[in-house]
């Protein structure tokens, strides 16, 4: 009897890893595009919903300039190798209804062009785990959201607690070498081993809510005709690409890029009050990721840059000390440190192809609420004028500007850098006694502005 019932117990084990092992990603070529609909579809009564997608990283999935020129350079290096792989991230419809290959994307119907669209996320209705895209797909009359009372003219509405989790993200914003394994890019790795995944903190809460570094309720409809709900999701999506943002004509999402680096880490700078002229000074300026819950950069991080500026400036506006700055063309001068990693190929040498990397070379972006710390000496010149100004500022770049030199031409487009914080000190002569030791203002401040002009509004009401 004993042995019956470890039997069925067997063969039940057995019976459910045969389910968990049929549920294999969508392969490539399985469905025809037409079995999707178009996201214009939706908009009759998705419309607030589609107007956030469009103009969104991932409604460019597909056609964002940057990517096409890496996907053609990734196709020719590899033989064609790396087509689907690549494409099944960027132009999912196109590669799991057998559209590509071709790489040029001659067979590529106007649905697949749509990046990660409304009808890909809502179809998915299972993943095999994360990390290069495993998703189940199953397009049809199904919606799967994260509601578990929807109803709809339109479609059927099915509850998908999948959608509600980091993992769901998971299965795209985690890559690795499809032939050596090695992690290209950790996002989704990464937050799974910071504190926000402890705290329940998910990808959604952040990139999904007005909240951008933690969750807030967003309270309407998500529908015409639909009841109001405790919150809806946000569409627009963003993280910090300034640049494709830029070139795409989508100002908003710019904006959004923006508004979110200037919310990502926070900066505190150590320097002394008073120095004296021909002696060394040491400033240090920490550096905290105090709002992404990963590392920053992170996505295609080997290609992102994130830095310090550091600059001294003496009493009459002479600057004594630079490091951090961009030179004519756009290189990174001395700074102390470029916060991304740096892939090595076979031969061990630094790439940015990450499609031929084995190996990572070095690793120094900020984690998840982590620290660090640069210190910075300079030398007092006999001749500097008190008092000193030392500036610091976080500089972000979506990408190196010899990179887009190279696969756009020279002079094609100028890589905005963006600042991410600033913080200053000012250093006095140690022969000012301390109470003399205020800050230079050359314009009255902002405050002051304010409360001039609201006095004279009050004034003008009350005489008319
Ligand atoms: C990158 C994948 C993705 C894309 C593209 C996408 N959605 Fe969503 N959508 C989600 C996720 C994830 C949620 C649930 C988020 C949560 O509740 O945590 C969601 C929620 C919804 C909901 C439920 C109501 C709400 O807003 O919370 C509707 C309706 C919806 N999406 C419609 C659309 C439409 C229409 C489009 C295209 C214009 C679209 N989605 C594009 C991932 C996506
Ligand atoms: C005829 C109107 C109509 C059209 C067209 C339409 N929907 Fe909906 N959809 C609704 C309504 C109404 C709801 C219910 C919303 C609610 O319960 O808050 C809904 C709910 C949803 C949900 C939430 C499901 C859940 O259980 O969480 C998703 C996802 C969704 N729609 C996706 C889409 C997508 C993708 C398209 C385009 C392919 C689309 N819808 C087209 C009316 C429509
Ligand atoms: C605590 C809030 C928070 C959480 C949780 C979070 N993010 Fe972010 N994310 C941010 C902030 C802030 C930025 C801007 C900093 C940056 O771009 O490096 C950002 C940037 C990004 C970028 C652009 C990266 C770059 O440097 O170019 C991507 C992609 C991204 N997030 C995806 C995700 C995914 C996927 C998850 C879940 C696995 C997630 N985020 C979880 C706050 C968050
Ligand atoms: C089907 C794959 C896929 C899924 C699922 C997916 N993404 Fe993305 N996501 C992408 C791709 C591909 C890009 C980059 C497009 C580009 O820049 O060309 C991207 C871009 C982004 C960006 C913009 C990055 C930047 O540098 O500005 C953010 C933020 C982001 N995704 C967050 C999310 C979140 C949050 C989820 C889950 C709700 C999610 N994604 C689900 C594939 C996906
Ligand atoms: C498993 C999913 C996945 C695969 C496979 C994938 N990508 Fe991506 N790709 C992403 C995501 C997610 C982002 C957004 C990350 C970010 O913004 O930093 C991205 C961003 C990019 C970007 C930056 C775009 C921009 O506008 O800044 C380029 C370029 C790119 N991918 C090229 C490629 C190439 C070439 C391949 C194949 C060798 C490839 N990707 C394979 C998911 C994927």
């Amino acid at each position: 009897m004993k042995h019956v019932s470890v039997f069925i117990f067997i063969a039940l084990v057995m019976l459910l890893l045969g389910f968990a092992n049929a549920a294999e990603p969508t392969a490539s070529g399985e469905l025809s595009s037409s079995d999707f609909s178009e996201s214009d579809r939706c908009t009759e009564c998705h419309g607030i919903t589609y107007s956030q997608w469009d103009d969104t990283m991932h409604a460019n999935a597909y056609i964002d300039p940057f990517y096409l020129k890496e996907f053609d350079a990734a196709s020719n290096d590899t033989d064609g190798l790396v087509d689907s792989f690549c494409s099944r991230c960027h132009t999912p419809i196109g590669v799991v209804s057998g559209e590509i290959p071709p790489a040029d994307g001659s067979h590529l119907s106007e649905i697949a062009k749509e990046g990660v669209n409304c009808d890909f996320c809502h179809t998915v209705s299972a993943s095999n785990g994360t990390g290069n895209a495993p998703f189940i797909v199953t397009p049809g009359d199904v919606k799967w959201g994260p509601f578990k009372d929807s109803e709809s003219a339109f479609h059927e509405s099915e509850y998908l607690e999948l959608e509600t989790r980091a993992e769901f993200c998971g299965m795209c914003h985690e890559v690795s070498h499809p032939v050596n394994g090695l992690l290209i890019d950790d996002t989704y790795p990464a937050w799974k081993n910071s504190t926000y995944a402890e705290e329940d903190v998910t990808c959604q809460d952040c990139h999904m809510t007005p909240g951008i570094t933690e969750f807030e309720a967003n309270p309407g409809r998500s529908a015409s005709g639909a009841p109001r709900r405790d919150h809806i999701s946000l569409h627009r999506i963003v993280g910090g690409n300034a640049f494709m943002t830029e070139i795409l004509n989508a100002d908003n999402e710019k904006e959004m890029a923006i508004e979110r680096l200037e919310q990502a880490a926070t900066l505190n700078m150590d320097s002394p009050e008073i120095a004296n002229r021909s002696e060394n000074v040491t400033v240090q300026v920490s550096i905290t990721n105090s709002g992404a819950g990963h590392n920053i950069p992170t996505g295609v991080s080997e290609i992102r840059q994130i830095w310090l500026e550091v600059k001294v400036t003496d009493g009459e506006g002479r600057e004594i000390y630079n490091a951090g700055a961009t030179d004519t063309r756009g290189e990174i001068v001395s700074a102390h440190t470029v916060y991304n990693n740096v892939l090595g190929d076979a031969q061990g040498d630094a790439t940015l192809s990450f499609w031929l990397a084995d190996r990572v070379l070095s690793d120094n972006r900020i984690g998840p609420k982590e620290t660090v710390t640069e210190e910075h000496t300079f030398l007092l010149p006999e001749d500097a004028e008190y008092p000193l100004t030392v500036d610091a500022t976080l500089k972000y770049r979506s990408a190196p500007q010899e990179l887009i030199d190279h696969l756009f031409g020279e002079g094609v487009h100028e890589v905005p850098v963006i600042d991410m914080k600033e913080v200053s000190a000012v250093i006095y002569d140690p022969a000012t006694p301390p109470e003399e030791r205020v800050p230079p203002e050359s314009t009255p401040g902002f405050g002051v502005l304010a409360t001039v002009v609201v006095l004279l509004i009050v004034y003008l009401f009350k005489n008319r």
